[in-house]
């Protein structure tokens, strides 16, 4: 039996590079050994994109990319005919929240450890691509159940590109396929939600992978461990990914999913965060929902949309403002000039100063889901500004820190 597998490996190895891609990826891929609970959240990340595609192929069975058909297709018949359908209807719905909380974790680690830095910046500028990549799926696939928030949400989002001068009502009705959200923008969004953005998506996520593998990870010593190799040439402070990491990974896993399931099973509504009250009553273009707040994900950003003041009543300046928040995460490689990674090696200050940055972004992300009043409005600005000051004013006080002696090996704290 041995032997033949052993042939049958040696078969293919001569035709396809499976048991070489085995190695460079899994089995001799040395990552250094200090890895923690930060960590978890890549190969989370990849669990969270299989339960998506996996449960969007079954909806996608049942659900009708039609505006007469849409809401019934999805609250009657995939939530109360189709067997399991509820299952598989909470399965994608809390995968979507999971996947951006999963996200914003990973890139929180990211800025942690300064990830982005010199030799990463390819893995991180994927990574931001994969992020944008993921909010148009999101947004995309909220339309898809056709409730008053799918169509007022999406209402105003595309009306934010009507904002640009000169072009922004052609490209708006180019967006929607109508002069008003109808047929061809629920078509257009199904067909973009279920087959070109994960395509996109899937892409981005194989060459953020490739490129860190080409570089090697970061850990949270900030240490790039290929300095110090043995004689063999491998990292004195690195453990083959297979079977270490691959082990720790599952543990990562199964903790995840028994979180997943209390909420797929006890609050797949999460309060309204995960899945919006106003999205229970169909679509009705003629009734304007009395808040229109974007899901829980979007709403640090929609803060800032809304905390830049218009001009000459065009909220173009807030688009600006909103599209630069995302933009400006590129360049981090960039405006960050401190050599050191580890936020551990960093001055205390710089790390109030990423604290107050965390405390801003969820600050935004609350006010986001409520109606604006003037105090809301003021402490959204002070968020927004925050937001930007941090990035941007990165060149000259990450030069002005005085760190703290880098250890010359990984430490196991
Ligand atoms: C679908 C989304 C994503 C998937 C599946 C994914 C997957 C992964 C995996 C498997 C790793 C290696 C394991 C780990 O270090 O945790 C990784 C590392 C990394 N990712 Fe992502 N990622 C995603 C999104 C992002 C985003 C949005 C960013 C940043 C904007 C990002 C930035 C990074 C960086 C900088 C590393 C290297 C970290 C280090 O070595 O310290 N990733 N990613």
């Amino acid at each position: 039996m041995g032997q033949r597998v052993n042939d049958l490996m040696g078969w293919v190895n001569a035709r396809f590079p499976l048991t070489k891609m085995w190695d460079e990826h899994l089995a001799k891929y040395y990552a250094p050994k200090n890895f923690n609970f930060w960590y978890f959240f890549g190969s989370l990340a990849i669990m969270v994109l299989v339960i998506q595609v996996l449960s969007g192929i079954f909806l996608a069975m049942f659900y009708k990319p039609d505006t007469a058909l849409a809401f019934q297709s999805v609250e009657m018949n995939i939530m109360r005919d189709v067997d399991w359908g509820w299952l598989i209807r909470y399965f994608h719905s809390t995968g979507a929240s999971a996947f951006f909380i999963v996200v914003y974790m990973h890139m929180f680690r990211g800025l942690l450890y300064s990830s982005y830095k010199k030799p990463r910046e390819l893995v991180w500028i994927f990574g931001v691509l994969i992020f944008l990549a993921l909010m148009a799926e999101g947004f995309m696939g909220y339309l898809l159940p056709w409730g008053q928030m799918s169509f007022w949400g999406a209402q105003v989002i595309i009306n934010l590109v009507s904002a640009i001068p000169f072009v922004g009502d052609d490209l708006s009705t180019w967006v929607r396929g109508d002069f008003v959200i109808g047929d061809a923008t629920l078509n257009r969004f199904f067909s973009l939600h279920i087959v070109a953005i994960p395509l996109i998506l899937i892409g981005l996520i194989v060459a953020h992978i490739i490129a860190l593998h080409e570089v090697g990870s970061n850990n949270p010593d900030g240490i790039e461990i290929k300095k110090n190799k043995d004689e063999n040439g491998i990292p004195k402070d690195g453990i083959p990914f297979h079977p270490y990491y691959s082990v720790k990974d599952i543990v990562g896993v199964v903790v995840f999913l028994m979180f997943f399931s209390i909420v797929v099973f006890f609050i797949p509504e999460m309060f309204g965060y995960f899945l919006e009250h106003a999205n229970f009553t169909p679509a009705n273009p003629l009734k304007t929902p009395e808040h229109i707040a974007p899901v829980w994900y979007f709403t640090p950003y929609y803060s800032i949309l809304r905390a830049v003041p218009s001009i000459a009543g065009s909220a173009f300046p807030g688009v600006i403002a909103m599209g630069a928040a995302i933009v400006v995460l590129f360049f981090l490689p960039w405006l960050d000039r401190n050599p050191v990674k580890s936020i551990r090696y960093r001055a205390n200050w710089y790390k109030i100063l990423v604290a107050l940055f965390v405390v801003a972004f969820i600050t935004l992300g609350y006010l986001g889901t409520k109606a604006p009043t003037d105090m809301r409005t003021l402490v959204a600005r002070v968020c927004t500004f925050y937001y930007f000051a941090f990035f941007l004013l990165m060149p000259i006080y990450t030069k002005l820190e005085k760190n703290k002696p880098v250890p010359e090996r990984v430490t196991m704290k």
